[in-house]
């Protein structure tokens, strides 16, 4: 079931401060990166614990911005242009790319400092995918939360239509437009 869609776009807002907030968390935890290119040169003795954070981090981020994207998808179900709802989806599929990217980075180098260089990346994408994609699916989802609801308004606007044409009661159901 698809939410009201005001609270569709409080949803959104939600996800992309939660986001946001998880991507300075994420920045706030290696102090290191403008003295070295690789965790391996960190001589801080918090090392071990600090790669430990980012990497759980880093996932707990990737996990969100994936579910966030689907909960997108979900909510431009029949309730957006299809171009738009195309084009969006793409734009979610090529940030997808860049957070598996980011998870490689995890899995195979361990180079947290190169991670995190991935999340500026990604934080720079998510700011311009904000502006270019969900400002415009967030007002197609206001349009349609101040849209009168199919059926019923429409029927009544055929009904009195009826009314006033002659043979007509004023109770037969709409014909087709
Ligand atoms: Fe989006
Ligand atoms: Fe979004």
């Amino acid at each position: 079931m698809s939410p009201v869609d005001g609270d569709a776009v409080e949803r959104i807002h939600r996800d992309h401060a939660r986001m946001l907030e998880m991507i300075d968390r994420i920045r706030a935890e290696c102090g290191q990166r403008n003295t070295i290119q690789h965790c391996n040169d960190c001589h801080a003795p918090h090392r071990a614990v600090c790669q430990g954070n980012i990497d759980q981090l880093i996932r707990g981020f990737i996990e969100a911005t994936m579910k966030h994207s689907l909960i997108e998808s979900m909510f431009m179900d029949d309730k957006v242009p299809a171009a738009h709802r195309a084009a969006h989806n793409q734009a979610h599929m090529v940030i997808a790319q860049q957070l598996k990217s980011i998870r490689v980075v995890l899995s195979e180098d361990g180079n947290y400092v190169h991670a995190i260089d991935g999340i500026d990346e990604i934080h720079a994408a998510l700011i311009s995918h904000f502006r270019d994609f969900d400002l415009p699916l967030e007002r197609y989802l206001q349009e349609t939360d101040l849209a009168p609801q199919s059926g019923w308004i429409a029927g009544t606007r055929c009904i009195s239509e009826n009314a006033s044409t002659p043979g007509h009661t004023g109770s037969e159901p709409c014909s087709p437009r």
